[in-house]
């Protein structure tokens, strides 16, 4: 059964489907013109189901890498659906992960003020996190996602064969993102990670966590409140990102970083050893001063406070405006510094 997410204009199914590309062509409406976009990361052999099952279809393949969801690709993008005539009645549809993901759809939503969007999520991050929600994107001027617009897809297929080919160290990074809503959201979803069963149950997992989400972006959709459950462990992470400069860590790597920070200590080390279980680290490498300066460039920052989310118990948080002083001091009691 797909599930559909409500939006406030209309609504769209996410199809979750076990070889769901060799039937692409009875999932999506691909009897138009179809620009398949994705990156040289992603195996071919899932641009090309798609590309073979359309009427009228053209790839363009991007070089992989977040560096690639910028406005040179963007335009690279628009360039390929005038040349091609794309119309008003055709279609863009993303293969690949969630850089693919929010470069297509944001030319999509531009292109002749807005044409079809499809997504096909094929990391584990895409498949639970970034193909819900609307939120499309680019990079610019050094500065991540500054540019974009909320542009609901036409329809998502998930394929979990796509997962096969993924490295173990994308899984992790995907995985933290679910277990960070299992957090705050899903008690049954956080013993399947407790009991160190996520591998094996993967479309649980991903189905689980996307009902999460749905139910969060469908009271939320503009991000106006309860979407800041989704930050739960951000806020350091942030700051990690912002140390890492994006070089060696994925984000779900310094999510894993974030959590146990914001948890209290009844629940940090059950938390902790599931991060473990994943292979993701938890210690700090940069000193509390260097995060706490990072902090402060937060965009949830006011002032000398930041909004916070706090896990008392798994399914139990609160919204907590701190001030960097209190942060640095939760940053010393998790990192028993
Ligand atoms: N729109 C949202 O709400 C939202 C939410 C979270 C993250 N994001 C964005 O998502 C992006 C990160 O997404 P990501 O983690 O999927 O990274 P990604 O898209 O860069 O993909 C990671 C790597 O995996 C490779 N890859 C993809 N699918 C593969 C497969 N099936 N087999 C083998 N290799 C494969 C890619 O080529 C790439 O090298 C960031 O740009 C972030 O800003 C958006």
């Amino acid at each position: 059964m797909p599930i559909t997410v409500k939006t406030l204009q209309s609504s769209y199914d996410i199809v979750i489907e076990k070889g769901a590309l060799l039937r692409i062509g009875e999932i999506l409406n691909l009897k138009r013109r179809v620009l398949v976009v994705t990156d040289s990361g992603v195996p071919s052999e899932y641009s090309n189901a798609v590309l073979n099952a359309s009427k009228e279809g053209t790839v363009l393949v991007l070089p992989e890498g977040e560096s690639s969801k910028n406005i040179d690709n963007l335009q690279l993008i628009l360039k390929k659906l005038v040349e091609n005539n794309f119309t008003r009645t055709d279609v863009v549809v993303a293969v690949g992960g969630g850089m693919i993901g929010d470069l297509s759809g944001f030319a999509a939503s531009m292109y002749m003020r807005g044409i079809d969007f499809y997504n096909i999520p094929t990391t584990v991050l895409s498949q639970v996190d970034s193909s819900i929600g609307g939120k499309t994107a680019i990079d610019f001027m050094g500065i991540k996602n500054i540019v974009g617009a909320f542009y609901q897809p036409k329809r998502v297929v998930i394929d979990i064969e796509t997962l096969k080919t993924l490295p173990q160290r994308q899984i992790s990074n995907g995985l933290c993102e679910a277990f960070k809503m299992a957090c705050t959201s899903d008690k049954s979803l956080f013993e399947i990670f407790e009991k160190g069963e996520a591998l094996n149950k993967i479309e649980t997992v991903i189905e689980k966590a996307l009902l999460i989400k749905k139910d969060v972006v469908e009271k939320d959709e503009r991000e106006a409140g309860l979407r800041k459950i989704l930050n739960f462990g951000h806020t350091v992470a942030h700051a990690v990102e912002s140390a890492d400069n994006m070089k060696n860590l994925y984000h779900g790597e310094c999510v894993a970083i974030g959590m146990p920070i914001m948890c209290s200590p009844k629940i940090r080390n059950r938390v902790e050893s599931v991060l473990k279980s994943l292979g993701l680290k938890t210690e700090l490498s940069y000193t509390v001063d260097e995060l706490i300066e990072l902090c402060k460039h937060d965009k949830k920052t006011s002032g000398d406070k930041i909004t916070i989310v706090y896990l008392e118990d798994i399914e139990n948080f609160e919204l907590r405006e701190i001030s960097f002083s209190e942060l640095k001091n939760m940053i010393r009691e998790a990192a028993q510094i």
